[in-house]
């Protein structure tokens, strides 16, 4: 009960420290002591007096101030009222952060000892586990899970995101998290980033697991998932399928009763691009050589016929008939170009104007 409470009040700061605008030298100093700000910020308010660090930082902003000045931010009452403003959306969200943050308990020995261990390496890529920017693989409890290692307000903006799509099979699920040791763990997802696949990989996906990676997109978009979709953020697994993951969001972007996202613009669109520019050679790895150019048709090709297996999987996913069109018209489009592109590369006129001297 004392933990959750804990929990609950270090949430609140976090969740009022996303949305109020500070400067960085007050978020900062407000960072440092996180806990003692947060137990202590509904009943005494957020002030402190400028210790050398603060006057430091003050002096980045250009900004002076003498030592030992009284800061005071924001009144108990403020912060009260300003936490009493929160509607349900931003009221889950605590929520969710108070359950995986008291979760860490179980993990936070190994977690702090993986910690200690990768602070001795000069370079933390050197080691085995290391998967991705500050990103590792580790087994907790026999089970396999990612360890993302983010500043706490890195920490707070992923754990916001991600609790749009809780439980959701196919998307980043995190388990646990700790402000003070700035790590996040969510399950594995399993499979290659998708920018990592190769042509043939991809062209191997089967219709099945396009309409269910898509599908997954209608359920993100239901639940109001904020997604960054690029190549990097979706993982593909010849077994599994889709995965998606990497999910923020402030609360200073959330709004109570705010419409979803366009489900074209910022779900469908982009996934669709992605599989069909993996299947090709971008324009800008085209040389004055001649097998180069070839290779560059042949994606185009793939392209073609990438984007032809997915249109009836797709527009059989949309409801709306203005979807439905908007989406066929952009599909029609990305065909057109790729053909006027084979046209072009397979015409002599073109190429000699284009590179001048082809390479045999
Ligand atoms: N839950 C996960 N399962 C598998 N791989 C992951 C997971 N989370 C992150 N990764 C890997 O780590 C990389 C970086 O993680 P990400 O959450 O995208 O952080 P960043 O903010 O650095 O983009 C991803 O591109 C992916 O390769
Ligand atoms: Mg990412």
């Amino acid at each position: 009960m004392f933990a959750e409470r804990r929990h609950r009040r270090i949430a609140q700061l976090m969740g009022f420290l996303s949305e109020a605008d500070f400067g960085y030298p007050d978020r900062d100093t407000l960072y440092d002591r996180l806990v003692f700000f947060a137990t202590r910020a509904a009943f005494l308010g957020l002030n402190f007096s400028a210790d050398e660090k603060y006057v430091g930082r003050l002096a980045d902003w250009y900004e002076e101030v003498e030592l030992g000045t009284k800061i005071s931010l924001f009144s108990a009452k403020e912060y009260r009222q300003h936490l009493k403003s929160w509607g349900v959306e931003k009221r889950r969200i605590i929520s969710y952060m108070v359950e995986k943050t008291l979760a860490y308990k179980q993990y936070e020995p190994k977690v702090k000892l993986f910690l200690e261990q990768l602070k001795q390496l000069e370079n933390s890529k050197d080691h085995p586990d290391h998967i991705a920017q500050d990103v590792f693989n580790i087994k907790l409890n026999g089970k396999d899970y990612v360890i993302k290692i983010r500043h706490m307000r890195n920490v707070s903006d992923y754990l916001m995101g991600t609790s749009y799509i809780a439980g959701e099979d196919h998307f980043e699920q995190i388990v646990a998290a700790s402000f003070e040791d700035g790590v996040i763990i969510s399950e594995k997802i399993p499979g290659k980033q998708f920018d990592q696949l190769s042509a043939e990989e991809v062209m191997s996906i089967s219709d099945e697991q396009i309409c269910r990676g898509f599908k997954s997109l209608l359920q993100a978009q239901d639940r109001r998932l904020p997604m960054e979709n690029k190549s990097k953020n979706i993982m593909y697994d010849h077994e599994e399928g889709f995965g998606f993951i990497d999910f923020i969001s402030f609360f200073s972007a959330i709004e109570d009763n705010e419409g979803a996202s366009d489900l074209l613009d910022y779900y469908f669109i982009p996934l669709f691009r992605i599989i069909v520019h993996s299947v090709g050679i971008p324009f800008w790895l085209i040389t004055n050589n001649r097998q180069s150019i070839k290779d560059y048709i042949l994606g185009c090709q793939r392209e073609l016929a990438m984007i032809d297996r997915m249109k009836p999987i797709v527009l059989e996913l949309l409801t709306s008939p203005e979807d439905k069109a908007r989406m066929a018209k952009v599909m029609d489009d990305d065909c057109d170009y790729f053909t006027q592109e084979i046209k072009a590369y397979q015409d002599e006129k073109f190429l000699i104007e284009k590179f001048g001297e082809i390479e045999e």
